[in-house]
């Protein structure tokens, strides 16, 4: 399949992973946060670790790396990290994990990793550093003259000034995902709630507030697999004529942990061939202006007047089967769970020019 294009039938590429998947035998490293190992403490949010994986994420990423014929290493992403990775040696790492804390958390263990020279699935340290800031990846796609709303930040301390664009306005944290501190007071109308936002971007969330133009159309998330002939998954649009009036058809926290029935998506999303492709041709953009790797996801949104805008990227996805968007999407054309992981594994293995590797170990 051509870069840019919106083929929702699997690459030769892809083909070719999945037929030698059965053949393969490494041991993979597969590196996660548990969520269980860090409950909310008093006066913190509840969604504070809404990115954390669930032992059912982890059990199901590693049931389908060992149905490919890999053994599974399991390493807890914390301070134990180094000394497991040493002990297991495994030929490559699965990275799933969030990371526990500061600003570039996710970027520890991909940096472990290259440290002691073991190879990984997804994104750089680099990449991922940037994605999770999202004004950093927002001055990237700005560059790369990939569409983003306009947007000031403010740091802690920093009050809120008179602003160069108009309310409606939309305030989030400057370095989260799994829409931790997004809620329909989010969206703010007027100086009064603005200020309150940020406060609590500042307060609850201990970090600084991304303040963005409001972009009021249709929401879609496009999944991308591989680093050359890039795969497109079918594209989800978020429903939300389902939920509350007062909900803003904001894809909030709450909506992704309460409403997750299929009503709530439309996947594929009802699109044009013409729409489709310029939706991939623009997450593909995001996901090269930032150099991700293997996989990636790209949420993207429409202004008053139709254009999409690129809101994030995730170059560290959720995993959750049959919850998170990518298993969704990929259960949608047929690739399923197993597949989904192995095609990751996969583009993984080809980057590092491994798949070598996999013959020979069928050979020995
Ligand atoms: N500028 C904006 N205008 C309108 N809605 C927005 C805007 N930015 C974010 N949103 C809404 O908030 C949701 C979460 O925002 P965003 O995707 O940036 O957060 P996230 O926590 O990183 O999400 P993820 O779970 O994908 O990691 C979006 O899906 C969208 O519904
Ligand atoms: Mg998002």
């Amino acid at each position: 399949m051509e870069e840019g294009s919106c083929s929702s039938k699997l690459s030769a590429f892809l083909a070719f992973l999945l037929e030698g998947k059965k053949q393969m035998g490494l041991t993979v490293g597969l590196v996660y946060n548990l969520g269980k190992y860090d409950p909310p403490e008093d006066g913190e949010p509840p969604d504070v670790n809404a990115e954390l994986d669930s032992e059912t994420t982890v059990m199901a990423v590693a049931d389908a790396l060992r149905q490919a014929g890999h053994d599974v290493a399991f390493v807890e992403a914390d301070e134990t990290a180094l000394d497991a990775l040493r002990a297991h040696h495994p030929d490559i790492c699965f990275n799933i994990a969030e990371g526990l804390r500061g600003d570039s958390r996710e970027s520890q263990l991909p940096a472990v990793m290259e440290l002691l020279g073991i190879p990984y699935t997804g994104s750089n340290v680099l990449s991922l550093a940037m994605a999770l800031d999202k004004p950093m990846a927002k001055r990237v796609f700005t560059y790369h003259r990939v569409p983003t709303p306009k947007f000031e930040v403010y740091e802690i301390g920093q009050p809120v000034h008179k602003r160069s664009f108009k309310f409606p306005l939309f305030v989030k944290p400057a370095r989260e995902g799994s829409s931790k501190g997004i809620s329909p007071a989010s969206m703010v109308a007027n100086l009064h709630e603005l200020r309150r936002q940020v406060e609590i971007m500042h307060e609850e969330y201990h970090q600084a507030a991304l303040v963005e133009e409001f972009l009021p159309g249709r929401e879609f998330t496009v999944g991308i697999l591989g680093n050359q002939n890039h795969h497109f998954f079918p594209i989800t649009e978020i429903n939300f004529a389902p939920c509350p009036e007062d909900h803003h058809a904001i894809y909030s926290y709450q909506f992704k942990k309460e409403w997750d029935g299929e009503e709530y998506y439309f996947l594929p999303a009802p699109l044009s061939t013409d729409e489709r492709a310029r939706l991939c041709k623009l997450a593909l953009a995001a996901f090269k202006a930032m150099n991700c790797y293997d996989i990636g996801r790209v949420d993207i949104r429409l202004d008053s007047e139709g254009q999409p805008h690129v809101m994030e990227i995730n170059p560290l996805p959720g995993l959750a089967p049959g919850f998170s968007d990518l298993p969704r999407m990929a259960d949608a054309e047929g690739m399923g769970y197993h597949g989904l992981i192995n095609n990751i594994l996969g583009a993984a293995l080809d980057r590092y020019g491994m798949l070598d590797l996999r013959v020979a170990s069928r050979t020995a």
